[in-house]
């Protein structure tokens, strides 16, 4: 990526803490001084706007309405690229014509474990489960490395279709390594092999989802590598953090949504009572994009080129022509505009994914990014431990209560 490419105000620092007190010594041990008393120090609830890392991995230009990958815009990346070429851009900063992931079929181990899991598991937690026993498995040492990165990444989509598989009562399926990762996954959800077409729009899907900066899920993930602690327990605790539904979870309300609103001649009256009432609309709105999500642009032009989905999308697109001028009217300070997830709805469900493989779908394309961090991570190698300000009772004795 070439610096012209940053947005200055994107990278300019806040300015630097106060130098450090000299260390202090009782006489037997050194007692590191604190550094300015955390009461002087900035606080950001939720890290809002604090530059907590440096990445080559990926820019988002929330202002500009510009998501780039090592350099290369996200819609480039779509129309060019496969989901192998783009994890292994964003695993070592190369493209290549000859780069590819194939799907893997599950190790006995992660099967076993997937056997014992009880039918109504969440398939985040059991997505979350094969990663950790993956990781029991193999052993994979730190620093994290682009082959334990594949070979996680080729895994996982093959763990997530068994446990699938096996939560309906059918025996998981070996994958058509002939297929993509994404055409892979299709296959061993359904037992064939998936039309070219759904298993292109799946690997669109994959390639939007594989990497955006330093969101919740990949924070956690490089939090736990800067421990030098290894790559499946930083995808473990990514895939955790995933889960929460302010992170991973509007596609599927998207759906059930589009399903209430019904047709576009009720979108109107339906999205002023909503905002009136306080509620939020999904798949409209971002912490960090003030214009259209350049994400959702990419899944639209895919979603539009599924036939099955033409009805269905005839709505959506209506529907969000009227949310976007209803948001202009009633809320004209806040840019609001359409997110990835509004048309991620449409391509998942037109590929024939549940609504509650959605999220674990999200995990299976953002495995790239979180390993390609995970590995820069390393390379800095510089333990993440910020400050908490202490809020609590001043210092006081503890009360005797009599006995022990
Ligand atoms: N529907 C209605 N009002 C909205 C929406 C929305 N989707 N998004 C923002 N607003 C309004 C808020 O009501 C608020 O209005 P007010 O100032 O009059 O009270 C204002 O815009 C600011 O909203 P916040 O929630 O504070 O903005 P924030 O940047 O923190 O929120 C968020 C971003 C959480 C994504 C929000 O837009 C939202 O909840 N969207 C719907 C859920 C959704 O689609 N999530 C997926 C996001 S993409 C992703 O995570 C991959």
């Amino acid at each position: 990526m070439t610096t012209s490419n940053i947005d200055s105000t994107e990278t300019s620092r806040p300015p630097a803490p106060a130098a450090a007190p000299r260390a202090e010594t009782d006489g037997s041990a050194v007692i590191a001084a604190p550094k300015a008393s955390t009461a002087e120090r900035p606080y950001s609830p939720g890290l809002e706007g604090i530059i907590a890392a440096e990445t080559a991995v990926g820019f988002v230009d929330g202002a500009n309405g510009r998501l780039l990958y090592r350099g290369y815009p996200i819609g480039q990346l779509v129309e060019k690229g496969t989901y192998g070429r783009v994890a292994e851009l964003l695993w070592t900063g190369e493209w290549r014509k000859t780069a590819k992931l194939v799907p893997t079929p599950v190790p006995e181990p992660v099967m076993c474990a997937l056997y014992e899991l009880p039918s109504h598991t969440h398939p985040m937690d059991a997505l979350r489960t094969a990663v950790s026993v993956w990781g029991a498995w193999r052993r994979p040492h730190w620093p994290p490395t682009v082959d334990q990165a594949r070979e996680l990444t080729a895994m996982a989509p093959s763990a997530l279709a068994a446990f699938h598989r096996l939560r309906n009562g059918m025996e998981p399926v070996p994958p058509n390594t002939k297929l993509s990762l994404a055409g892979g996954f299709l296959q061993q959800l359904t037992g064939t092999d998936p039309d070219p077409a759904s298993a292109r729009a799946l690997d669109a899907y994959f390639i939007v989802g594989a990497e955006h900066g330093l969101n919740a899920s990949t924070f956690t993930c490089r939090v736990i590598i800067s421990t030098r602690s290894d790559l499946a327990s930083a995808v473990c605790g990514a895939i955790g953090a995933l889960k929460g539904p302010l992170h991973g979870g509007a596609p599927a309300e998207v759906v059930s949504q589009l399903h209430e609103i019904g047709s576009p001649d009720r979108a109107e009256k339906w999205v002023r009572e909503a905002i009136a009432r306080g509620d939020k609309i999904m798949g409209f709105g971002h912490r960090v994009y003030r214009a259209y999500d350049p994400r959702a642009a990419a899944l639209r032009k895919v979603a539009e080129g599924m036939s099955d989905m033409a009805e269905w999308l005839d709505v959506a697109v209506k529907v969000e022509d009227v949310v976007l001028r209803v948001f202009g009217e009633l809320k004209p300070d806040r840019v609001i505009k359409t997110n990835v997830e509004y048309y991620a709805a449409a391509v998942l469900q037109g590929v024939g994914l549940p609504v509650d493989l959605f999220p674990p779908t999200f995990a299976l394309a953002r495995m790239a990014g979180w390993s390609a961090h995970a590995i820069e991570q390393a390379s800095a190698d510089k333990l993440i431990r910020p400050d908490a300000r202490y809020v609590g009772p001043a210092e006081m004795d503890v009360p005797s209560l009599g006995g022990r």
